[in-house]
């Protein structure tokens, strides 16, 4: 049986091993003999192995890169090397679409910066073909929290991220400071939804203000529940805040977390 609204998946050789290799973690103290070392590393394992976004795995089918739907999304929507890095956590990102795009309600993502995440999740079945609405929070042209702003976060970034989707007419992005901004518009109804503003008050309000909306089966995935250090407090809030109503976050080694509305 074929679903039609997923992306086909390719035929599968079963003699392939795929590498995945990015420059791209953070947290080193000496970059060139960590990437030393774990040039080495990799010649010592079996093939199959993923290094970047501070994972290091083998033995893995690295399913993202078989995905080919999902490999085209990606290239055609890569901004910097942190977006390759990430190319695992992006994966994940559109195997939740691809659980949710079955169920009633819209698509949400809090923190969406360039909109790649959300692009790169529409794209990967199929600009026309994805029928969701998909609405993206920002304050775009400034980042909340002082000194936390990410290249580009200045006057004029919220038009540039309008005219990337400006051929999506699925596409509603709010431009202000959450959970405020969800006065501007928010949907009744919600299958999928994306937080990825990395501080723990924004996240637990936007849950708060959201978490109702969100349908039986509904996705949540949580961008930084399991990094540790400056983004340990939102672990601390979430898991509270999902403790109080009986649910465990899933921590995923990619650094996100996720939840099943039940
Ligand atoms: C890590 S970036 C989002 C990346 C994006 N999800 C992606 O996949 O490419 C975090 C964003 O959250 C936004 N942000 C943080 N707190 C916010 C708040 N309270 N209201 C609105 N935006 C907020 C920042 O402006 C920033 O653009």
């Amino acid at each position: 049986m074929h679903d039609s609204k997923l992306p086909p998946l390719p035929e599968l050789p079963m003699d392939r091993l795929l590498n995945f290799s990015t420059p791209v973690s953070w947290g080193i103290t000496d970059t060139q003999r960590f990437h030393h070392l774990m040039d080495e590393a990799k010649s010592l394992v079996s093939g199959g192995y993923y290094f970047g976004d501070n994972l290091f795995t083998w033995g893995r089918n690295n399913s993202a890169l078989e995905d080919t739907a999902f490999t085209q999304s990606l290239a055609a929507n890569v901004q910097n090397g942190s977006d390759e890095a990430i190319t695992w956590r992006r994966y994940l990102l559109a195997c939740s679409a691809a659980h949710a795009i079955h169920l009633e309600g819209d698509f949400v993502e809090c923190g969406v910066y360039l909109g790649t995440g959300m692009k790169t999740v529409i794209d990967y079945f199929g600009k026309e073909a994805f029928g969701k609405t998909f609405w993206g929070y920002d304050t775009f042209d400034y980042h909340p929290t002082q000194g936390h702003g990410f290249d580009g976060q200045q006057a004029g970034l919220f038009q540039k991220v309008q005219e990337r989707f400006a051929d999506y007419p699925q596409v509603r992005l709010i431009q202000g400071f959450l959970p405020d901004s969800f006065a501007q518009g928010c949907p009744e109804r919600i299958a999928y939804l994306h937080i990825d503003l990395n501080n723990a008050e924004g996240e637990i309000a936007s849950l708060e203000h959201l978490w109702d909306r969100i349908v039986p089966g509904g996705m949540v995935v949580l961008d930084d529940y399991e990094w540790s250090g400056i983004y340990r407090p939102q672990k601390r809030a979430e898991d509270l805040w999902f403790q109080q109503r009986g649910y465990r976050v899933f921590p995923l080694p990619t650094g996100q977390g996720f939840v099943i509305k039940r």
